[in-house]
């Protein structure tokens, strides 16, 4: 019989963490917001190593922001399981999205911890710098870092102010000439597991408690910039204008269209800013900022392709320039499937309807699977909401998925121990 182990205190203290966790957020923003690179985020960050600290992990910030903290195990050598996820949020976000993941990986040490239940390997919990896109439109930061992928096109992308990334790292407290020693060397890691909301209407929808994710999405992130004319708004005929927010506006559209074509393409420009944003005056500047995502590499090559010759259009039709910048891409990254069977077993037995599918949504996960074997488990979203004040995940699920991630991890140590 496989041993199973139940949350200790029935995950009291995970949910207590979750509540302390939505206090430290932006009060004058909607939902709740802890954007990284500002002040509420070092508070948050900060806040998960001393409750690290106190749950009895060997705890620090690395040089890229991320929070890591050690629970030794019994066996040297026996390598490392790691776990979490990240604690900044979209603006006007909700509570769940990837606080879930850090303060379950918290309960899994505490609980480990008072049940006197001992792994062979070690296990780090990181609670991941900075995952949602920032306003450099870079993500994953923290999981890129440690992983090393965290680029010189990453550091180099600005923000509407011309501010490079690299710069703005110091906001965080990060030195921007040390980023690069936060590099973890991956040998003998054995897993990374990461419980997170679903944040879509699937599971709710077929009645599943828990999702396992078989892969995750690719994304293509774009910056456009168009150069028109500034002109006065009731004199210049319509046939002599350059307006830049006229060819911005049918861009827009096109990465709407252009991602209609399949049922699991996605495209949406989040952002657009108009220069001088004056209502009596032809936009002289327009900046659209947007991605594509589907599982398919190939279809984003092709709607990249698109994009291109739409917006060249667009501008062409106007006599206005344009520079498109591609930000540094995510290849769809499958997870690997002898940990979703561990993970599939483990739901089985606590008698948790579940299914196995795709993630439309970006995680650390993304990172972490091309370096160590990889899982992601699923709970449910109410309405599908996220990215959302709305957001919310029934107490019930998200213990149950805290149960998942604990159990997954202990037979994930006891193969590998009897290897
Ligand atoms: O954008 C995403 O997919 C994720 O929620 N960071
Ligand atoms: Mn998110
Ligand atoms: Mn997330």
């Amino acid at each position: 019989m496989t041993q199973h182990v139940e949350l200790a205190d029935h995950g009291e203290h995970m949910i207590s963490d979750l509540q302390a966790l939505a206090t430290m957020v932006d009060d004058s923003a909607p939902g709740w917001s802890r954007v990284a690179l500002s002040e509420l985020d070092v508070t948050g960050r900060h806040w998960v190593l001393r409750q690290m600290i106190e749950a009895g992990l060997d705890a620090r910030i690395d040089e890229a922001g991320n929070v890591l903290g050690l629970l030794k195990g019994d066996r040297p050598g026996a390598g490392t399981i790691m776990t979490g996820s990240h604690t900044d949020t979209v603006p006007g976000g909700g509570r769940f999205d990837g606080n879930v993941g850090v303060t379950a990986a918290l309960e899994v040490v505490r609980t480990l911890r008072a049940s006197g239940t001992r792994l062979a390997q070690d296990l780090l919990v990181v609670d991941f710098f900075n995952e949602e896109p920032n306003r450099f439109g870079i993500s994953c930061v923290g999981s890129r870092a440690l992983t090393g992928t965290l680029s010189a096109a990453h550091l180099n992308a600005q923000d509407a102010a011309g501010t490079r990334f690299g710069d703005a790292l110091l906001e965080a407290r990060i030195d921007p000439s040390q980023v690069g020693r936060a590099v973890k060397d991956f040998t003998g890691v054995i897993a990374f597991v990461e419980l997170h909301i679903e944040q879509g209407p699937h599971l709710e929808e077929q009645g599943n408690r828990i999702g396992l994710v078989t892969s995750i999405t690719g994304i293509s992130r774009f910056r456009g910039i168009f150069h028109g004319r500034r002109d006065h708004a009731g004199t210049t005929p319509m046939n002599r204008r350059h307006d830049a927010g006229c060819a911005a506006a049918g861009t827009v559209l096109a990465v709407e269209s252009i991602a209609s074509d399949r049922q699991t393409s996605r495209g949406t420009t989040g952002s657009v800013t108009f220069t001088p944003d004056a209502v009596n005056v032809v936009s002289e500047r327009a900046e659209v900022r947007g991605e594509f995502r589907s599982p398919d590499a190939q279809w984003l090559t092709q709607a990249r392709e698109k994009l291109l010759t739409a917006a060249s259009q667009h501008g062409e039709q106007r006599d206005v320039t344009l520079e498109l910048e591609w930000l540094p891409g995510e290849e769809p990254v499958a997870m690997s499937d002898p940990l979703l069977n561990t993970a599939s077993r483990v739901v089985s037995d606590m008698g948790l309807s579940h299914t196995r599918m795709y993630s439309g949504a970006e995680h650390d996960a993304s990172q972490m699977a091309r370096q160590v074997p990889t899982a992601m488990i699923f709970v449910p979203s109410r309405d599908g909401r996220s990215h959302c004040p709305e957001e919310f995940t029934e107490t019930a699920d998200i213990l149950a998925g805290a149960e998942v991630l604990l159990n997954t991890i202990i037979r994930i140590s006891t193969q590998h121990s009897s290897m």
